[in-house]
């Protein structure tokens, strides 16, 4: 396993000088869990957030590695701040025992609790957003328990067009957050915003969105994966580029397949892995996608390095990256309309042109979680329409 003063040396950057801006015991591997955004959007209380933690844990998504339980907008008093203490106000109809009072509960579970604010005057619904507030909200924020904050970009009194504007915005959050006693997760949703990849560490950042929303579709999912492609070598242990939640089960948006190969594309991409669907009416075919223990371990996978794109063929693409215990994961991954026979040799794999050629190394199909036997060379799979072959190679040429 490479320590976190060994990834930041990779990264080029002083230990010292980052250390003391990350908590990387919390964001060694992505993040796992739930946001209520794609489901519910604003209709979100304390009934839907405690219903969706019971089946987390009912179905075995919580044994599978989710954790947190997100509330995204619209959770507060909208008319505004408390005018004496300043404080946002959760909303009494929504949370009637408070933020504190679910954050209780959560935590009885085993999970965690997370909270959505904005590094604007509001948030992107109208509610109140934390700009100026930093230090006050925070406090609230560990006071109720809270361990993990998402936080978007809207309304941001145009404080954004380059890197020194925008980190200096997000940067008021990080410091108070490393300012209050509770550790709490900090996720930049700043849609990419400024080459925040570039920055989004420094600021105290665990997480930041590489691009803006992802929708449910098809189209959104290669959009995102396209503009990944280039800036998948920053994510690293402490720090992770989000590719937003996942859309897998939102609203019968795509097929099994695609579902599928949006999975594996986040997982082998080492994007954060926060479900969107219902998770307390899934289908049996949606629950074996997301809860796939081999697909997710690639995601969780100590070394935390992500796959990078090897070539680009017509409509097909592959993308390798290694793993930890000598292994390495090959993606193969069909954008047409028809199935296709990907070839890749131990070269194209490992990415270099000195590998042993003859080397005969395990293969195992982690989709069918089935051994393939050992490959000699190269390897050749048929891959479906918009499908994926995401293989584990037991070794190295
Ligand atoms: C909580 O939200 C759900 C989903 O929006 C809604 O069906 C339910 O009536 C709400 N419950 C309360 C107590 O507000
Ligand atoms: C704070 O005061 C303003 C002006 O009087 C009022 O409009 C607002 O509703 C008050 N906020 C709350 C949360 O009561
Ligand atoms: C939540 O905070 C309120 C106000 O400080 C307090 O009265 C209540 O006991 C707290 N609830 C829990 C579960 O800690
Ligand atoms: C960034 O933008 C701000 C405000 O527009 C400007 O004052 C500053 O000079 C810019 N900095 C850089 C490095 O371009
Ligand atoms: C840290 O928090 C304390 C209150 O707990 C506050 O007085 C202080 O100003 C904060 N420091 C910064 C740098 O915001
Ligand atoms: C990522 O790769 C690009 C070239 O594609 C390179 O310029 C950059 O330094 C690399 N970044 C890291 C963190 O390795
Ligand atoms: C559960 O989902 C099915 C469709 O998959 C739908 O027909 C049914 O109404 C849902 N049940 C509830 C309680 O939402
Ligand atoms: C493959 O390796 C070469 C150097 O051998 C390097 O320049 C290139 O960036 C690598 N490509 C990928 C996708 O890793
Ligand atoms: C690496 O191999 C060891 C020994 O077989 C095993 O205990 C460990 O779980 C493996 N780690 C991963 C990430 O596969
Ligand atoms: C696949 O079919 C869709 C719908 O007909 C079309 O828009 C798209 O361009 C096709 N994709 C490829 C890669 O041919």
């Amino acid at each position: 396993m490479v320590s976190v003063p060994q990834v930041l040396t990779i990264l080029g950057l002083a230990a010292t000088q980052v250390m003391a801006t990350i908590d990387p015991s919390l964001a060694k591997t992505p993040q796992m869990g739930w946001n209520s955004w794609n489901n519910y959007a604003c209709n979100v209380n304390e009934t839907v957030i405690l219903d969706v933690a019971n089946a987390i844990v009912s179905s075995g998504l919580k044994d599978a590695g989710y954790h947190y339980v997100n509330i995204d907008d619209c959770w507060s008093v909208k008319a505004g701040r408390d005018n004496t203490t300043h404080r946002i106000i959760p909303d009494p109809a929504k949370f009637p025992e408070g933020i504190n009072g679910t954050a209780a509960k959560v935590h009885a579970l085993g999970l965690k609790l997370g909270i959505y604010s904005d590094a604007g005057t509001n948030t992107c619904a109208g509610y109140p957003g934390s700009y100026g507030y930093e230090q006050i909200d925070a406090e609230s924020f560990s006071e109720w328990g809270i361990d993990y904050l998402k936080y978007d970009n809207c309304n941001n009194l145009g404080l954004q067009g380059n890197a020194t504007v925008s980190s200096t915005r997000y940067k008021r959050m990080g410091d108070a957050l490393k300012n209050v006693s509770r550790p709490i997760f900090y996720s930049l949703c700043s849609w990419g915003t400024d080459d925040v990849w570039d920055w989004g560490r420094s600021v105290g950042g665990q997480s930041w969105r590489m691009s803006g929303d992802i929708s449910a579709s098809w189209d959104s999912v290669v959009s995102i994966t396209g503009q990944e492609v280039p800036i998948a070598n920053i994510s690293a242990p402490g720090g992770w580029n989000d590719m937003d939640m996942l859309e897998v089960g939102v609203k019968n948006s795509m097929t099994n397949t695609e579902y599928m190969s949006h999975f594996s594309i986040w997982a082998a991409m080492k994007a954060p892995l926060i479900l969107g669907n219902d998770v307390t009416n899934m289908t049996s075919d949606i629950k074996k996608i997301i809860a796939n223990k081999e697909v997710i371990a690639i995601n969780q996978d100590p070394l935390g390095a992500s796959v990078l794109q090897r070539w680009i063929k017509g409509n097909t693409q592959l993308f390798s990256g290694p793993l930890s215990n000598n292994s390495y994961v090959a993606l193969f991954l069909n954008l047409g309309n028809s199935t296709a026979t990907m070839s890749a040799t131990w070269s194209d794999i490992y990415n270099s042109t000195t590998v042993n050629s003859k080397k005969s190394i395990p293969v195992r199909d982690l989709w069918e979680q089935k051994d393939l036997g050992n490959s000699k060379g190269k390897i050749s799979v048929s891959v479906e329409a918009h499908g994926v072959r995401l293989l584990k190679l037991s070794g190295r040429a």
